[in-house]
């Protein structure tokens, strides 16, 4: 168990202007800020980040869609942060999701799901280390 995980709010949420009600769910649900950052991937490094599911028939879609305007990316903590935040923002595709999660209040589709939460603890260390040098997280 890790006290911390790795977030993206994705360019659907953010061009829809849900950002800061995201972030406000997100420390309201107990969690802090370790790094915040508003930027914008390039396809390159949205293809890099996503290299994991290079072989899935939904990989061009989601690079494109994820290169496709800013996102906020964070590293958050809290105890038993990767399970907890998974749970706040429910079910990959919002038809499934939990009635007050992230992705059943903010998601348009399984492709336009709102937000990104790391599947592991190991992926969470990746995934922060993609976005975050040391010198811009507490
Ligand atoms: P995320 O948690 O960011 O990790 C991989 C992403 O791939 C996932 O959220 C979805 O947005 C996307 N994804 C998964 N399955 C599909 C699909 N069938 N069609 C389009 N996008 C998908």
């Amino acid at each position: 168990m890790t006290n911390r995980t790795f977030t993206m709010i994705k360019p659907d949420a953010f061009g829809n202007g849900h950002t800061g009600a995201i972030l406000q769910k997100i420390e309201a649900a107990g969690f802090k800020f370790i790094a915040l950052k508003l930027t914008k991937l390039s396809a390159e490094k949205a293809g890099e980040f996503y290299a994991v599911h290079a072989a899935r028939p939904f990989y061009g879609e989601l690079v494109e869609f994820m290169s496709s305007g800013p996102i906020v990316a964070a590293i958050l903590e809290k105890d038993n942060a990767v399970e907890e935040f998974r749970k706040l923002i429910g079910a990959t595709n919002p038809a499934n999701a939990d009635e007050g999660t992230i992705r059943k209040i903010f998601a348009e589709s399984i492709g336009r799901n709102a937000v990104h939460g790391s599947d592991s603890d190991e992926n969470a260390a990746i995934e922060g280390n993609f976005f975050f040098s040391g010198f811009e997280r507490i």
